[in-house]
């Protein structure tokens, strides 16, 4: 057998290892086979795999390379699966999925309204939301820093910058958890068996609530609002328009809340395995920037990112046809010891950090500053005020996604609520 045949039948055996769920809790001994391969052609799945650092980051600035998967017809099919009344909007590509000259045009009105301005303002609410979350959690002896801290903090930011009442934040929880799925890098987004995924009455149904939003904040604007800032967006005579406001607005819930959940999980759980850092960020909050750096480059919130080939091309020994899916794994680059010395170790000590966990080049991720806000004020909040955290499971359970990989269940033991009662 050949050694290109013999690199893509270990290939396809790595891959298969990695989409087993058994894989989730710590799936790194398989990146690092894979880097050491090279870029593997996955035959039966017309997809590329590349995972080493210098390979992914050239790849995400190759014009080349395309962020329209519907060029593999998911994308038509996926819009034949909303209801006949759905709004309109719904057919409307996110720019995430588009390339220039659309994307560069719906990216420059959208970040004109997403402002550092816009994130800075958010400042007092995240540390109150956090300060909150705490005081709550912190009155039981254990709790679950998923469930009652990573998760609902995300939410509630997005729902406040956009002005969604408290009251319909739950809604957006649960929107937020179907559409995951779609997401989920290589998971089935049109569903099996001709039935529905459950992301489709997830995604209907908000679509009909941004809807309703945005025509209320037209006839009512206000100020510091990212939706009147968004309809007021104007590039020269241009601005978005109503059903690009609407899908603009679902992907910064999509794109930013379960990936901001997992920063603040998958940190907590690196720093609970490291108590020393843990003690170091409780004493100093000035430390709270260079965890989060190394919490991305360690264990980043999104593992991979998928591209379609625009053209034959080839990418390292492998000669990729037009409209192939190219994989670059960017948990796996992250951990090349090319580019992170040392790069198993968790060190927030590092003179140079380098990843990609909010990928490269003209996609690089909108909301990296609010993540990055959040993710420290979240981290440090953390590490002052739970006394003596233990972990109750080591692993903890994983959920099944493989792009989105995170916690299921992340509970702990402390001693904040005994020392408070003096017991
Ligand atoms: C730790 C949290 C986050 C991580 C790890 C993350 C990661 C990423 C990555 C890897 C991309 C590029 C995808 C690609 O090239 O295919 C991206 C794009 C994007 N992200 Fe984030 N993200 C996070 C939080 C957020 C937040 C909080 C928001 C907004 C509220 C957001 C909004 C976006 C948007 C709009 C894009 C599309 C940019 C474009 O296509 O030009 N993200 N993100």
């Amino acid at each position: 057998m050949s050694e290109a045949n013999d690199r893509e039948m270990s290939g396809f055996q790595l891959i298969g290892k990695l989409l087993d769920p058994a894989s989730r809790p710590d799936p790194y001994p398989i990146y690092a086979d894979l880097r050491g391969l090279g870029p593997v052609w996955i035959e039966e799945m017309s997809t590329v795999v590349v995972a080493r650092y210098g390979e992914c980051e050239t790849l995400l600035r190759d014009p080349r390379l395309s962020a329209e998967r519907w060029r593999r017809n998911d994308g038509d099919q996926a819009d034949r699966l909303y209801p006949p009344d759905a709004p309109s909007s719904v057919h409307q590509p996110w720019f995430l999925s588009q390339d220039p000259p659309d994307h560069t045009r719906l990216r420059r009105l959208v970040s004109s309204a997403f402002t550092a301005r816009t994130i800075a303002r958010m400042e007092p609410s995240i540390t109150q939301l956090v300060d909150d979350l705490l005081d709550r959690a912190l009155e039981r002896d254990t709790f679950d820093v998923l469930t009652d801290f990573a998760y609902p903090l995300p939410v509630a930011v997005i729902c406040r910058m956009l002005g969604v009442p408290v009251a319909d934040e739950p809604l957006f929880q649960r929107w937020s958890a179907q559409l995951t799925r779609l997401v989920d890098g290589l998971s089935n987004a049109t569903g099996t068996d001709g039935e529905t995924p459950e992301w489709v009455p997830g995604m209907t149904e908000m679509h009909r609530y941004v809807n309703e939003l945005i025509a209320e904040r037209r006839t009512s604007p206000r100020k510091d609002d990212l939706i009147s800032d968004l309809i007021a967006a104007k590039d020269g005579a241009d601005a978005l328009s109503h059903d690009e406001l609407v899908s603009t607005i679902v992907l910064l819930l999509v794109a930013g809340h379960e990936t901001t959940v997992n920063l603040i999980a998958n940190g907590v759980l690196a720093l609970l395995r490291h108590p020393r850092h843990l003690a170091a960020l409780g004493a100093d909050p000035n430390l709270a920037p260079a965890v989060v750096e190394e919490v991305l480059r360690y264990d980043p919130p999104v593992q991979l990112t998928a591209r379609i080939a625009a053209e034959d091309m080839r990418i390292g020994e492998v000669d990729v046809p037009k409209l192939s899916m190219i994989i670059l794994l960017l948990a796996a680059a992250q951990r090349d010891p090319g580019a992170n010395p040392d790069p198993d170790s968790f060190d927030p000590h590092r003179t140079q950090v380098r990843h990609l966990a909010f990928g490269f080049g003209p996609h690089f991720c909108l909301g990296a500053p609010l993540a990055r806000l959040e993710g420290r004020l979240a981290l440090a909040g953390f590490a002052r005020r739970v006394q003596d955290p233990e972990l109750i499971a080591d692993p903890p359970p994983y959920r099944e996604h493989l792009n989105l990989r995170g916690v299921s269940e992340l509970r702990i033991a402390h001693t904040s609520a005994s020392r408070r009662r003096g017991d």
